[in-house]
């Protein structure tokens, strides 16, 4: 019996060492050492043997038992690590190789633009309030010395809120941001310097109109301000925003709040303002002069309305369209406003 054990050893071990995996060794373990298995059917012979040989052979057994638990735990410590090494030589990272980027995104060409009108005026001392997108008919047509009967109040032209009525009037969704005006003269604190930009809206969508679009809006009000003031700011952002050599003109025109009143055109950037290409029509402008929009000395109404003497303030205001003058800079070619809110990444991303 004593050799049988021995043999049984070294069964043991010869498997053990033979083995690729730990299922194997599972089953290793139950062939010889479990329940059922060889050594405990082994140990059932003890009956068999001499009193003075039992002791012997029982410790000898349990001993061989031993060393197998041994040789089995370390074998599968070392399979399981093997295994580790496995896993990092088929899943290595070279985290040198250049990774791949995702993908970035980047500002709309409207945030772009109005900052960069933000920072062209600031750089003469103007500040950007916020006013209100929906505001009293007041601040909206009243104050800017608009009658009740004036066709932008009609409801085919301005967005009224189904909202109550105040002693303000109706509450508009702002179809321009001339409102900024009577908050900003209001407050009653000169020089007034203030660029508002904001979001205005109309009904109308076609072409060149979307029904939502942003307008900025520059007042200048202090003691002796006059036109000539306007002409020199004029110039300035012509220069700042289209490039340099780029001049403003002013034709007469009519607002409201306004007296006098103009429109005003920058020189056209492709034919220099002679309107003129190769002796050819020049196809952007036609006319040498690209309309960007309104400006005037503010109406002395519009002063009162604010609670301001205009015998001893005046002041200048304009009213231009963000995606406008977007579009009208050299090389944007965008022919159709919508698209700028179609949110097409194909269109968004060139800019
Ligand atoms: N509010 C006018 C509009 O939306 C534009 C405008 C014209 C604003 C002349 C002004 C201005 O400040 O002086 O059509």
């Amino acid at each position: 019996m004593k050799d049988q054990l021995e043999a049984l050893r070294l069964e043991i071990e010869r498997d053990v060492k033979a083995a690729k995996s730990l299922e194997e060794l599972e089953q290793i373990e139950v062939k010889y050492l479990g329940r059922k298995g060889q050594l405990t059917s082994m140990l059932k012979g003890l009956a068999n043997v001499t009193a003075e040989e039992r002791p012997i052979l029982g410790a000898l057994a349990n001993q061989i038992k031993q060393t197998g638990l041994d040789l089995l735990a370390s074998k599968r410590e070392s399979l399981a690590s093997s295994r580790y090494d496995a896993v990092a030589e088929t899943e290595r990272v070279d985290v040198t190789e250049p990774g791949i980027r995702p993908p970035e995104g980047h500002l709309h060409l409207m945030t772009h633009t109005i900052r960069e009108i933000t920072s062209i005026f600031e750089k003469i001392g103007f500040y950007r309030p916020r006013y209100p997108e929906i505001d009293w008919d007041w601040y909206a047509f009243e104050a800017l010395n608009m009658p009740p009967d004036h066709p932008a109040r009609d409801d085919w032209e301005t967005f009224f809120m189904d909202a109550p009525i105040s002693k303000k009037g109706k509450m508009v969704m702002t179809p321009h941001t001339s409102n900024g005006q009577i908050h900003e003269l209001q407050r009653h604190e000169f020089p007034v310097r203030m660029i508002d930009i904001g979001k205005s809206y109309r009904r109308q969508i076609d072409a060149t109109h979307t029904p939502m679009f942003h307008q900025f809006e520059g007042l200048y009000v202090d003691q002796g301000v006059n036109l000539t003031h306007l002409r020199g700011i004029l110039d300035y952002f012509a220069g700042q925003f289209f490039g340099k050599g780029r001049i403003s003109r002013i034709r007469p025109h009519h607002f409201r709040f306004t007296e006098p009143s103009f429109e005003v055109d920058i020189s056209c950037g492709v034919c220099g303002g002679t309107g003129l290409v190769n002796k050819q029509k020049c196809k952007v402008c036609k006319r040498g002069w690209l309309e960007i929009g309104g400006a005037g000395m503010v109406h002395p109404n519009v002063l009162k309305a604010c609670g301001v003497d205009p015998k001893k303030y005046s002041g200048f205001a304009f009213g231009w369209g963000v995606e406008r003058v977007a579009m009208m800079k050299e090389g944007a070619k965008i022919d159709d406003i919508r698209i700028l809110y179609q949110n097409d990444v194909r269109f968004l991303k060139q800019f």
